[in-house]
């Protein structure tokens, strides 16, 4: 087994230097990216990974010089070449290099692909996550999956300087303050057996995982609401669990405050247990 790269449609060592200086994705986080799992050599949820790229990548006016079934050889052959089993799948669409350097994209600009596989282990057991609340200092276009993770990155990283796994983000929407989501992943809580999770909108990125769980919730018959709800709501919530391509975690702190029993809760299990089953067939 071998992580693997790929870049401008060549598979390569993933030390390889290959970044042009003048990429816009280097420069400007000019870019778009999608990511998802690989799970005993499958790939899950691709062709819906994969329509959010290419959303992603129209949304800034980056026209994509390959089609997503292209995209899905070099997938393919990232995983048969790796030899990875179990990982994560990744693919980013710069818009390009440009050179001089200007903020302004010049027309002609060929945007540039590039990837890699990496090895995740399965999580057989989900393993107990604890958070802190982080204002939400992300740009408001979080709808979009663009490489402009800096406010992501500056949350995550007082959150783990703190002790924590992650944060859970907080931003003012009409003049008050809700969760959007985690860093990385979509944020759910439930409250007497109803699912609540923020609505898809500018300010939370409309997690192709989020949407699974929604579908698997609503056919396990657990009410759900798509709904801003306060910091506090979420701190006093029964339970509280994030999603992602690559995890369910459930969260059982909140700074200094225990959620729920302080294990994954009954729902969370629940839902893992159907995503797990859904992912076995998949
Ligand atoms: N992150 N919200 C944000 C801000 C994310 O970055 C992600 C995914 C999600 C979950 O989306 P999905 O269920 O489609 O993976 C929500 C990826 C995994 C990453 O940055 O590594």
């Amino acid at each position: 087994m071998k992580e693997l790269a790929f870049y401008d449609g060549r598979i390569i060592d993933p030390k390889e230097p290959v970044i042009r200086v003048n990429d816009r994705a280097y420069q400007f986080g000019d870019g778009v990216y999608e990511a998802w799992m690989v799970d005993r050599g499958r790939q899950i949820l691709r062709p819906e990974h994969l329509a959010r790229f290419e959303r992603s990548a129209a949304a800034l006016g980056i026209v994509p010089t390959t089609t997503t079934e292209q995209i899905g050889g070099w997938a393919d052959a990232l995983v048969d070449q790796s030899g990875v089993a179990n990982g994560m799948l990744y693919f980013q669409w710069s818009r390009g290099w440009q050179f001089p350097r200007n903020h302004v994209p010049t027309p002609d600009l060929k945007p540039v692909l590039s990837g890699f596989i990496k090895v995740r282990q399965r999580i057989e057991v989900p393993r107990p996550f604890s958070v802190v609340f982080h204002s939400d200092e992300r740009q408001s276009f979080c709808h979009i999956k663009t490489l402009n993770l800096l406010g992501s990155v500056r949350a995550i990283t007082a959150a783990a300087a703190d002790g924590y796994d992650d944060a859970l983000l907080v931003r003012p929407v009409d003049g008050q303050d809700v969760v959007t989501e985690g860093t990385r992943s979509n944020a759910f809580a439930v409250k007497n057996g109803t699912l609540f999770t923020a609505p898809l909108g500018p300010y939370l990125l409309p997690g192709i995982t989020r949407a699974k769980i929604l579908e698997l919730a609503t056919d396990l018959g657990i009410p759900v609401v798509e709904g801003y709800q306060s910091p506090d709501f979420f701190a006093q919530a029964d339970e509280v669990f994030y999603t992602s391509c690559t995890a369910l975690d459930p969260v059982v702190r909140i700074g200094s405050v225990t959620i729920g029993s302080g294990k994954p809760g009954p729902v969370f299990e629940k839902l893992y247990r159907a995503y797990g089953r859904f992912i076995a067939s998949a």
